[in-house]
């Protein structure tokens, strides 16, 4: 019997069983592997616990795959967001002080300095519940019930101008319905067939050109100037 079967036991002779909440057929799994075990090579580890599997197991794709039953609106997202993510991302998700932006910045990809927001820039929505879900708030992630999730997700959908009703409520059957601003700047690699022509049967491997001319190193040029200390920006 294998060390936590007979711990379970012991638990569960004691009364304290709810500190060992392993259910019945992940104790029964982990005696049949450790009886497996002998006949292995190396014998490490252990088969994984469903329960564990399950608490790992969160990620939510674009097509709704992974998505937990919940729902919520922008109006209760917005009262959880005052309360547990203005403090670094401001009261609309403009970012407080130097705290990432999570809207705004529409049309300005193609600018010196573009602000890469959710509305913005992200193709995905399942992005935003899957980020939230997993690391947020900062410091205290996995805190918050799905509904919490889904609302803040919709609130953030708001204040990026997709949805327009705060009374709308977000929920895992009308997620993928929701399309991201910038959804179709985002595609498929194509350099197979778009770059077909650079793709040669005896590619040159040696000498093929000639030595780089330096135009610029990055402490010379300031690639990240901040305005006091380093150079002027024209
Ligand atoms: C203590 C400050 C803090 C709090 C509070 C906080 N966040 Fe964040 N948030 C961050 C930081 C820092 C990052 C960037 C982390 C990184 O890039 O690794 C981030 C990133 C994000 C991102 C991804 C932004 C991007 O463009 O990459 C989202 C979405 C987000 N937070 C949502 C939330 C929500 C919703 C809450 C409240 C439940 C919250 N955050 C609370 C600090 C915070």
């Amino acid at each position: 019997m294998s060390r936590l079967v007979r711990l379970l036991g012991l638990a569960l002779l004691c009364g304290s069983a709810a500190a060992f909440a392993i259910s019945q057929t992940s104790a029964q799994q982990i005696a049949a592997h450790d009886a497996a075990k002998s006949s292995t090579k190396l014998g490490l580890g252990r088969i994984a616990l469903p329960e564990e599997i399950k608490a790992w197991d969160t990620d939510v794709r674009p097509d709704g795959k992974g998505l937990p039953v919940g729902k919520g609106t922008a109006k209760r997202g917005d009262v959880i967001f005052q309360a547990q993510c203005a403090v670094c991302h401001g009261e609309f998700g403009e970012g407080a002080g130097r705290w990432p932006v999570l809207a705004g910045g529409a049309g300005t990809l193609k600018a010196d300095r573009p602000d890469k927001t959710i509305g913005s820039f992200w193709p995905d929505l399942s992005t935003v519940f899957d980020y939230i879900q997993r690391a947020m708030p900062f410091g205290n992630a996995r805190s918050l019930s799905n509904d919490d999730v889904y609302a803040l997700t919709a609130y953030l959908l708001s204040m990026n101008d997709i949805i327009k009703d705060e009374n709308f409520e977000l929920n895992e059957k009308n997620f993928t319905s929701i399309k991201m601003p910038n959804a179709s700047a985002f595609y498929e690699d194509d350099r197979e067939t778009a770059e077909k022509q650079f793709w040669k049967k005896d590619p040159c491997m040696k000498d093929c050109r000639s030595a780089p001319k330096v135009t610029g190193r990055a402490m010379s040029v300031d690639v990240t100037p901040d305005g006091k200390s380093g150079p002027k920006v024209e």
